[in-house]
């Protein structure tokens, strides 16, 4: 393969108008954000933030299902927005959604979307569906646990797992799963989440976990990039990241997230709309207005990435550490 890169984004800008008439303000929504996925080196990749951070706006744009403003996104070396492409990429690329009695019709077997999809992917099958099967067998049900139910009659944590299934008839190289758990009864979330790891470490897929959770995002993944208004302040190591996070926002997150409860997500009454724009369209830091470690620069500049420790950390508390890096900073 070309250039050894199974996700490249480069530079992913989104700018959003909101409000109306005179209220109206432009938010970068996601502010050239740039990250890279190995080919052949299945990674579980999580994006964490406060909610309104922009996340799902990442997701959208890698799923095609929000145009970019600025920068791109390359996958297998190949720009997302070449249609000729696009086919393929579909059926690599799967996203797993939040609420999975929202994937699946109420009033649809549940086996319908099975045969549907594996009967579009192989272009047969009729009364056998071996991939159904398979994928079924992969996130623990069997076609007899689905056969002939609704989505009403199985629980949330099951039909979760089978949309997981659905999604792997196609054998992809990457699930873009935006807050897959966090609509699930608490006791069901950790057997997705481990699912989520199975599959990276079993069948080589390469995952971009989308969630509050830091909990268990420290448990599955591998890199972690944490998200404040469209921008990522802190990427690396989840261990580096969260045993040791430098950026004050990351220490915020932290320290409001009881460690080994998984259940647990940082208050979000801070998160109101108001402070959200004004926090979008401020110049400088975006979290100088919160930070307890501010200097005077942060509201007037923004600070770049430094690389330190093994990550990368977008602070100005870090520039004088950056003159110990011997190179420029790799997002990748
Ligand atoms: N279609 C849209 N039009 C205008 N603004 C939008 C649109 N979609 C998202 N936004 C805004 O972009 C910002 C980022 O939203 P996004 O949904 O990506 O955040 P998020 O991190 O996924 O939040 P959550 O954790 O609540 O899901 C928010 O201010 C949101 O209101
Ligand atoms: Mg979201």
């Amino acid at each position: 393969m070309k250039n050894g890169k199974l996700l490249e984004v480069n530079n992913l800008t989104k700018v959003f108008t909101k409000g109306q008439g005179f209220v109206k303000s432009t938010i970068e929504a996601v502010s050239r954000v740039s990250f890279a996925l190995e080919l052949n080196q299945p990674e579980i990749f999580t994006l964490a933030g406060e909610s309104g951070s922009g996340k799902s706006t990442v997701a959208k744009l890698i799923l095609g299902f929000e145009e970019p403003t600025a920068g791109g996104i390359l996958y297998r070396g190949r720009a997302v927005a070449n249609l000729k492409g696009r086919k393929e990429f579909m059926k690599d690329v799967q996203p797993i959604f939040q609420n999975p009695f929202e994937t699946f019709n109420p009033l649809k077997k549940v086996q319908s979307y099975f045969f549907e999809t594996e009967r579009n992917f192989t272009g047969s099958g009729h009364g056998s569906y071996p991939l159904t099967d398979k994928s079924l067998e992969l996130v623990g049900l069997s076609f007899a646990e689905i056969k002939d139910k609704y989505p009403s009659e199985m629980s949330g944590g099951q039909l979760q797992r089978a949309s997981i299934a659905r999604a792997l008839i196609t054998s992809p190289s990457l699930l873009i799963a935006d807050e897959p758990v966090s609509m699930i009864d608490a006791s069901l979330r950790m057997s997705v989440v481990n699912l989520f790891k199975t599959l990276k470490e079993e069948e080589q897929v390469s995952i971009i976990y989308i969630t509050h959770d830091l909990a268990t995002a420290y448990y599955i993944s591998d890199r972690i990039a944490i998200m404040l208004r469209g921008q990522f302040v802190e990427l690396g190591s989840v261990k580096k990241v969260l045993d040791n996070p430098l950026h004050p926002y990351t220490q915020l997150l932290e320290s409001s997230v009881p460690a080994p409860d998984p259940k647990a997500r940082w208050t979000e009454d801070i998160a109101l709309s108001d402070l959200e724009t004004r926090e979008y369209t401020r110049k400088g830091c975006k979290f100088a207005g919160r930070c307890p470690k501010v200097h005077e620069i942060c509201y007037e500049q923004e600070p770049e990435y430094h690389s330190v420790d093994e990550r990368l950390v977008k602070c100005h508390l870090y520039a004088q550490d950056q003159v110990r890096c011997s190179s420029r900073p790799q997002i990748s």
